[in-house]
């Protein structure tokens, strides 16, 4: 059986980190790329990866490098290329320098890879799989971006600790932009099938909320060097293998949305039919007015920040 074609572009923390997962789970053969300035780094890590394959059991081609043409004919390309949080910084500080990475990247895999699914991570998210949309030109299903199943999996995480209960229990949506603008459901959150709000007071489930919206900061402060990568890299292949093994998962993720909920034209995050052909459905939910109001907030913020990208990048 022909196994899947999976291309990690930015061999860093995320990129790295998510080749892990993905090798480890079998789900294809993967080649990581990175600058030629990083010179053997990729290689080195591949070469690394690889060698743990013997002692955990799992069989998967790694191979790093700097050379394009490696990623040739890929059916997956994760984008993880550009330069990372530093404390202090927000996401949108990112924009300008990953804007141009991001451009560069969309075109080569164009150039390159012009039937895969492309899942972008790199941020500021939502203004970077927009990027990736424009440059690359492929169907909107095919462009998707990394960023609800991190948050989910945070304000999972979070209510796992406040509850003292197995993070498996917890079922949650968020949508909106990523981080300081998402939208939590709670009549989509649940914890052993029983509704969220019968278990955590208003005033805790707030808090929560609010240590979710700011959980990439959160990590990024006790780091100090850079921002998150374990928990991204997770989500991250969640979504490949989705992808890969047509799994048809119900998650949020930034979806290029038209006429659903009214946003007119931009990727936000949304629950959608995650499966081979990518984005293959996005689920309108009925929206509470203010749960409406909030997320009419978080769209006006991605259209801002797509607005500010493109006048730099025009
Ligand atoms: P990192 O600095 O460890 O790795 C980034 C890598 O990209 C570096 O190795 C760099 O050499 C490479 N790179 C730069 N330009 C490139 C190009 N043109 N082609 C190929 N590779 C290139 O950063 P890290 O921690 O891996 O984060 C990567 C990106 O992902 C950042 O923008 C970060 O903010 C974002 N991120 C997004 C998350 C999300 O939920 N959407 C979560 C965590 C990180
Ligand atoms: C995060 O949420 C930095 O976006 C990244 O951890």
């Amino acid at each position: 059986m022909r196994r899947a074609k999976i291309s990690i572009i930015g061999a860093g923390n995320v990129g790295a980190t998510t080749a892990h997962w993905c090798a480890a789970a079998e789900l294809g053969d993967i080649v990581l790329l990175d600058i030629p300035l990083t010179e053997g780094m990729p290689a080195g890590k591949a070469l690394d990866l690889f060698q743990a394959a013997p002692i955990m059991g799992f069989d998967a081609r790694i191979t790093g490098t700097t050379d394009w043409s490696h990623t040739s004919g890929s059916d997956v390309v994760v984008v993880t290329a550009g330069i990372a949080r530093k404390p202090g910084m927000s996401r949108d500080d990112l924009l300008s320098t990953n804007a141009k990475i991001v451009g560069d990247v969309a075109t080569r895999i164009r150039e390159t890879s012009p039937d895969a699914v492309v899942v972008v991570v790199s941020n500021p998210l939502d203004a970077m799989v927009q990027r990736t949309f424009q440059v690359t030109g492929f169907p909107p299903q095919r462009v998707i971006g990394q960023a609800g199943i991190l948050d989910t999996a945070r304000y999972r995480a979070f209510l796992a600790m406040e509850l003292g209960v197995s993070v498996e229990d917890i079922s949650a949506m968020l949508l909106g932009g990523h981080g300081d603008t998402m939208v939590p459901i709670p009549s989509c959150t649940s914890v052993g099938g029983i509704p969220v709000t019968q278990l955590v007071p208003a005033d805790r489930l707030e808090s929560i909320v609010s240590r979710t919206r700011s959980g990439g900061a959160e990590i990024v402060g006790l780091l100090k060097t850079g921002s998150a990568y374990y928990a991204p890299a997770a989500a991250t292949a969640q979504m490949v293998e989705a992808v890969v093994r047509d799994k048809k998962r119900l998650v949020p993720c930034a979806a290029y949305c038209d006429r659903e909920y009214g946003v007119g034209g931009y990727f936000v995050g949304v629950p959608v039919i995650l499966g081979s052909a990518g984005v293959e459905r996005i689920i309108e939910l009925s929206l509470l007015p203010d749960e409406k109001g909030a997320l009419d907030k978080s769209v006006a913020a991605v259209r801002d920040l797509v607005a500010a990208m493109n006048r730099l990048t025009a």
